[in-house]
């Protein structure tokens, strides 16, 4: 089964093809990076301008490279949410006008679930034993699910505050580096010590499973403003250690909670990081399924590959199936 799949949730209009949720035919970004770096983060309405501009373009040029026609297509896959609502409802449009003039069924997706799906492209999904973790550490969530199935998520921890991404695009403002942060802080640190600057462990003391990141961005907010000329890349070093290692000392708490786990999935923007790839690689010892680096961040294929699981769930033509901006669970 051939998906073509469209995300516009944020600042990517992205177009991929997939073939049974593993096979990527193609898979097309078209990143906004320069447009909103003059502003420090995105411009919601102007991501939903660009996204206009250039998503038919994008699609087109996804069929081309896959040697596909549309027809070629058996579902249109579409980001319903979470995201800005005004990128998501570009893209929502462009799929539903696409189903309707082709007479292709519609899949709407969620853009955290599809990050997870985007973990298994490429790879032999049988090797995932349930039930699983899945991790999902991006610009806009920290969500640990506890998974049953391949479609099965039930939320176990979130943040409290900011989001792992968020927290590394705000402290990177605060150093004066680009954005999107995470990529620069991870250069940055490369050179640096990570044990120069101690930093607060947050909400280790509790027994409560959650993230918080807003208490560490603020600590680095007050060591910048205190220190004369500190040292970049010891900065960049240290923060970067703390804020991973949250996240890898809140998921072996889980796994300790939840010992019947045969394998866990982590995906989103931050998955790309190789200092956190590392840390999982020396602390969790279960089997553990990373996307590749290209599908770390916000895709098409990831679109694609989770239209693919809930093709069941494909609508003709509903003039009253929309976007939605915010997940609709209730956080733990
Ligand atoms: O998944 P994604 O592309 O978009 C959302 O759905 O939010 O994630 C973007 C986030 C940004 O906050 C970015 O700074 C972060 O992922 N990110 C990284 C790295 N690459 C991207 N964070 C840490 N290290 C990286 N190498
Ligand atoms: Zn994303």
């Amino acid at each position: 089964m051939n998906i073509l799949g469209i995300e516009t949730s944020c600042d990517e209009t992205a177009c991929g093809i997939v073939t049974n949720g593993i096979d990527v035919r193609a898979s097309v970004i078209s990143a906004q990076l320069a447009t909103h770096q003059q502003f420090g983060g995105v411009v919601p309405e102007v991501a939903a301008r660009e996204h206009l501009k250039d998503l038919d373009r994008v699609v087109r040029q996804a069929l081309s490279i896959a040697g596909m026609k549309i027809q070629d297509c058996d579902a249109i896959a579409v980001t319903r949410g979470p995201g800005l609502i005004g990128a998501l409802l570009v893209g929502v449009s462009y799929a539903k006008a696409l189903s309707v003039a082709l007479k292709k069924p519609l899949i709407g997706v969620d853009h955290i679930y599809a990050h997870l799906h985007g973990a298994l492209l490429g790879c032999d999904g049988a090797a995932v034993r349930y039930p699983a973790l899945g991790f999902v550490v991006s610009g806009g969530h920290t969500n640990l699910y506890l998974m049953k199935s391949i479609r099965e998520f039930d939320l176990i921890a979130q943040s409290q505050d900011d989001a792992c991404g968020e927290c590394f695009d705000k402290v990177a403002k605060i150093l004066g580096l680009n954005y999107p942060g995470g990529p620069a802080i991870e250069k940055m640190a490369m050179g640096g010590d990570p044990s120069a600057f101690p930093m607060p462990q947050i909400l280790e003391d509790r027994s409560q499973l959650s993230f918080s990141y807003s208490g560490l961005k603020t600590h680095m907010q007050n060591l910048v403003r205190r220190l004369n000329s500190p040292n970049i890349n010891d900065l960049c070093a240290s923060f970067q250690a703390e804020a991973l290692g949250q996240l890898v000392r809140k998921l072996r708490i889980a796994l300790s909670r939840n010992p019947e786990t045969r394998s866990v999935l982590i995906a989103g923007g931050v998955s790309a990081n190789q200092v956190f790839r590392q840390m999982v690689a020396q602390q969790i010892a279960l089997p553990v399924f990373f996307p590749s680096l290209e599908f770390c961040g916000d895709n098409g294929a990831m679109i694609a590959a989770s239209g693919y699981y809930f093709a069941d769930q494909a609508k003709s033509f509903c003039p009253e199936w929309d976007a939605y901006s915010r997940h609709s669970e209730v956080g733990t």
